[in-house]
């Protein structure tokens, strides 16, 4: 066997096959939104519960209220509180359960929670989960984030997060799908089924453009024209409502000068009335009485009557409409019907939830249902397929088998805690495997793994050992460097103002590239980082957008040719901090850099184009595109434009590739984005092998709204492009007429 085939003989034999779904045990049952008949029924239903319950009995319903110092447990055997949030524990949640059966009317509980990316088993953050390119994966990672939650009793979670952007500062990248929005619609969709099918109802959020927070910093203003709202932020709303999510959550900014908690024409004539919502609306945390803060209010009672009145049904944390709806009804500042409306979209959810239906909870079994096999089994996959290799320098990777020692260095490479958003207090919980336990498994005893961790601890902030991790460096044939970001560094309230490393991590990389040896980056990052500092000089780099559970398993498995990487990137990375936002469907300018001169825009002293564009990732196979046929030239308005391509696996082990689609519309009433990604689809090709992947994209999905938001499809030419990144070659022109 030749050196070669030896180093890839793993992924000839072991490309991880794709999870069977299957395979799951049984769960809850899915839940959905009842049609026909039923649906009448529970309206009928409605009709009869409101017309049993007291004005407080309704406000009740409307008041979210969360685990914590005030929270009495008896609010809810008085009807004074309808739905709880923050509980993970099954017998504290039995216990607040326990208390409807106290209550009057005995409405079940909504009982919420943050279950990001999993509960007792952990997914990678929702960034790399779209780094997947795989709604199918996707879909798993909620699935199983709902199941574990779900055991505990929570009913409800506060995901997925669909907000767009386009801004790498903004520290709650992590949370959504990347920068375009075909992907974040078809994900937005993917998380809502998986949710539900795991048994929790979902809160799409944050209704609307939370990230598009000006500057990138968190909470700060958005601007957003007509056009854009309609196009960009709003489409994976309408994919997750599509989908059935049962409630939609408000942005805690301002847009256009309006706080959304406080705006009608966003939440009721958009969110309830064009988008045709029938759930609940939530607020943020806090988000009612913060219109106070916004200016939009002097006191708590008219923030309670303005977030009302926009249509916002649900109080989340604030208890200002605990303390004022009431007075304010009385007072005639607001009408009861609207008490009616809002109390009956509450009641709708929980009856269409089947919560009215269900057996008691039983917290003895919650245990059982924590990190099982079959969890961590779908975990490593997403995780595998989350994994973007940015370089392979001279096919550095997978390590040849010359490689007899590698150096591990960072703490993150052997920390089992990532920050997550909750946490599953008290249930079993997994430990995370460690990334130099998993590279000598995989590579057996004739391998020397050695570690330090370089910087003071996982959190990667501050200097540690620098010299002690050279002198490990400097003895291995290989290091291994995870460096990036994690406890209070990511998720919400984290902007960056800098995306380069940190100064101690840039450090720490310079010595190990000093050294000499070939180094491997890994980012555990959680948004794009600016990598120009040290791109060139290190052998390569793979992104992580912190993998969870199986992550440090799933990156053994790549740097030792195990699996093939396949994760591409659903956001651009910068070449420097000043050129975000910096997005690939962005609109041609009047001057295009064409020569390099003055008057063409770019910048003095920095490239236009991004480091690495949206869409890109590498593979230890090369794929090349050939054959894109169009089945017709020319295609009405309701029609579609339909095609194949081919792709060939010319070189290397089998592997994944994900072909994507992009469409331009060259002339228009308006300047149109220089293309859009409008399909994509993972493919696996065998060595050598190919794959026909045929597309369909329909006409009326080429459209674009004006700044009176009507929607239009323009007929004229549009041109295809198709490849495996945003700057795909490939291309083809149809005529819609
Ligand atoms: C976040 C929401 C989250 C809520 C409850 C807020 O600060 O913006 O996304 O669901 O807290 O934890």
């Amino acid at each position: 066997m030749n050196a070669l085939t030896r180093r890839l003989l793993p992924l000839l034999l072991a490309i991880a096959p794709l999870p069977a779904l299957a395979q799951q045990p049984p769960g809850p049952p899915a839940l959905a939104w009842k049609t026909g008949a039923e649906a009448r029924a529970i309206e009928r239903r409605i009709d009869a519960l409101l017309a049993r319950m007291t004005t407080a009995e309704k406000i009740g319903q409307l008041n979210l209220r969360g685990r914590g110092d005030e929270f009495r447990p008896e609010w809810v055997a008085q009807g004074r509180t309808g739905a709880v949030m923050n509980f993970t524990s099954p017998a504290e949640i039995a216990a607040v359960r326990a208390q409807v059966a106290q209550s009057r009317l005995k409405i079940p509980l909504i009982l919420g929670l943050d279950a990001i990316n999993g509960f007792a088993t952990y997914f990678p953050q929702p960034i790399g989960q779209a780094a997947t390119f795989n709604p199918r994966l996707v879909e798993l990672a909620s699935y199983w984030s709902a199941r574990e939650a779900r055991a505990t009793g929570i009913n409800w979670t506060f995901a997925p997060m669909i907000d767009m952007t386009r801004d790498a500062r903004w520290g709650r990248n992590m949370e959504g799908a990347g920068e375009d929005v075909h992907l974040a619609s078809v994900i937005a969709a993917a998380r809502v089924v998986g949710y539900h099918r795991g048994g929790l109802a979902t809160s799409a959020k944050h209704f609307v453009g939370y990230g598009a927070a000006e500057g990138g910093r968190d909470y700060n203003s958005v601007w957003i024209p007509v056009s854009q709202l309609w196009d960009y932020q709003i489409p994976p709303f309408r994919a997750a409502i599509s989908a059935g999510a049962f409630t939609v959550m408000t942005s805690l900014s301002a847009m256009n000068g309006i706080a959304a908690t406080g705006d009608r024409s966003l939440v009721t004539d958009v969110l309830k009335g064009r988008l045709g919502f029938r759930g609940f609306v939530v607020s943020d945390f806090d988000s009612v009485r913060e219109l106070i803060n916004h200016g939009m209010a002097s006191d708590r009672a008219e923030a309670a009557r303005k977030a009302f009145l926009a249509g916002v049904d649900m109080d989340m944390m604030s208890g200002a409409y605990d303390a004022h709806l009431a007075d304010e009804i009385r007072a005639g500042r607001v009408p009861a019907a609207a008490l009616d409306e809002a109390v009956r979209r509450v009641l709708r959810v929980k009856f269409h939830m089947g919560l009215f239906e269900e057996p008691p909870f039983d917290p003895t079994t919650a245990a059982r249902d924590m990190a099982t096999p079959a969890a961590r089994a779908d975990s490593l996959a997403v995780a595998r397929e989350s994994i973007v290799m940015l370089r392979n320098h001279e096919a550095a990777l997978p390590l040849r088998s010359s490689v007899r020692s590698i150096a591990v260095v960072g703490g993150a490479a052997t920390h089992q805690e990532d920050w997550q958003y909750s946490d599953n207090a008290g249930l079993p919980r997994v430990r995370p495997p460690k990334l130099p336990d998993e590279l000598t498994r995989l590579l057996g005893p004739d391998v020397a793994i050695s570690f330090a961790p370089g910087l003071a601890t996982h959190c990667n902030l501050a200097a540690g050992d620098t010299a002690g991790a050279v002198r490990t460096a400097e003895a291995a044939d290989v290091v291994v460097v995870m460096l990036g970001e994690d406890c209070e560094q990511i998720g919400e309230g984290t902007s960056r103002a800098h995306l380069d490393l940190p100064p101690v991590q840039q450090a720490l990389l310079d010595a190990l590239i000093a050294t000499g040896k070939p180094v491997v980056v890994i980012l555990h990052t959680t948004r794009p980082f600016v990598l120009t500092r040290f791109e060139g000089r290190v052998a390569a780099i793979l992104q992580a957008f912190h993998l969870g559970t199986e992550g440090r398993t799933a990156l053994a498995e790549v740097i030792t040719g195990h699996v093939n990487p396949s994760g591409k990137l659903p956001m651009t990375f910068p070449r420097a901090t000043g050129q975000v936002p910096i997005y690939y469907d962005s609109l041609p300018t009047g001057r295009p850099r064409l020569t390099n001169a003055r008057y063409e825009t770019g910048y003095t002293d920095e490239k236009l184009e991004p480091l690495y564009p949206f869409g890109f990732g590498l593979s230890f196979s090369r794929f090349t595109f050939e054959a894109l046929t169009l089945d017709a030239p020319r295609v009405a308005r309701d029609g579609t434009v339909a095609g194949s391509v081919r792709v060939s696996n010319i070189a290397g082990p089998a592997g994944r590739e994900v072909v994507q689609v992009y469409v331009r519309q060259k002339v228009a009433s308006r300047s149109r984005p220089v293309r859009q990604l409008r399909f994509f689809e993972k493919v696996e090709v065998a060595a050598g092998g190919q794959a026909t992947v045929r597309f369909a994209i329909p006409v009326r999905s080429l459209g674009f709204h004006d700044d009176q938001a009507r929607y239009r499809v323009e007929p004229g030419e549009y041109e295809i492009y198709v490849g495996n990144d945003s700057n795909a070659t490939l291309s083809a022109t149809v005529t819609v007429r």
